[in-house]
């Protein structure tokens, strides 16, 4: 009985202090969260924020940039290899989506390879 009294205090303290340390490190909000390997991508949760934010402007429905919106779920999950194609060019070449960039972060990048890797889960 003691001894468990002392485990379960322990796991206390250390949960503890390992959030009161991961508030100290984070860094500025980026607007999407670190890539977590556990976690299951969706288009509503993880993906659509990043179309939106970056593509629709050009991608939307009326007139859409090279014939392609972006709005939907079906439309994106049918693009996703010319997406994925376009979003890891390089800076510089011509073809890089965001068309005349920048490039998306990293964090990004993965969480959409992710989604397609996955599965492309609707939500
Ligand atoms: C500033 C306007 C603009 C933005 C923002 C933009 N695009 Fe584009 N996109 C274009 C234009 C113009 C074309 C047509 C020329 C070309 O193919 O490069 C195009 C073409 C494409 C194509 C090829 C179309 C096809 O059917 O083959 C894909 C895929 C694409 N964009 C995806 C994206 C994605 C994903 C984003 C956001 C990460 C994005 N674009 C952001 C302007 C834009």
């Amino acid at each position: 009985m003691r001894v468990r009294k002392w485990v379960l205090a322990g796991i206390l303290f250390g949960a503890g202090s390992f959030s009161g340390c991961k508030s100290e490190v984070s860094g500025p909000d980026t607007g999407s969260g670190p890539i977590d390997s556990a976690k299951t991508y969706t288009y509503e949760a993880d993906v659509r924020p990043i179309i939106n934010g970056n593509c629709v402007s050009c991608h939307g429905t009326t007139s859409p940039s090279g014939g392609r919106s972006l709005t939907t779920y079906s439309q994106v999950s049918a693009a996703s290899s010319k997406i994925s194609d376009r979003i890891n060019r390089n800076p510089g070449d011509g073809l890089l989506m965001p068309n005349g960039g920048p490039k998306l972060s990293a964090t990004d990048l993965e969480t959409f390879s992710k989604w397609v890797t996955q599965g492309k889960k609707e939500k």
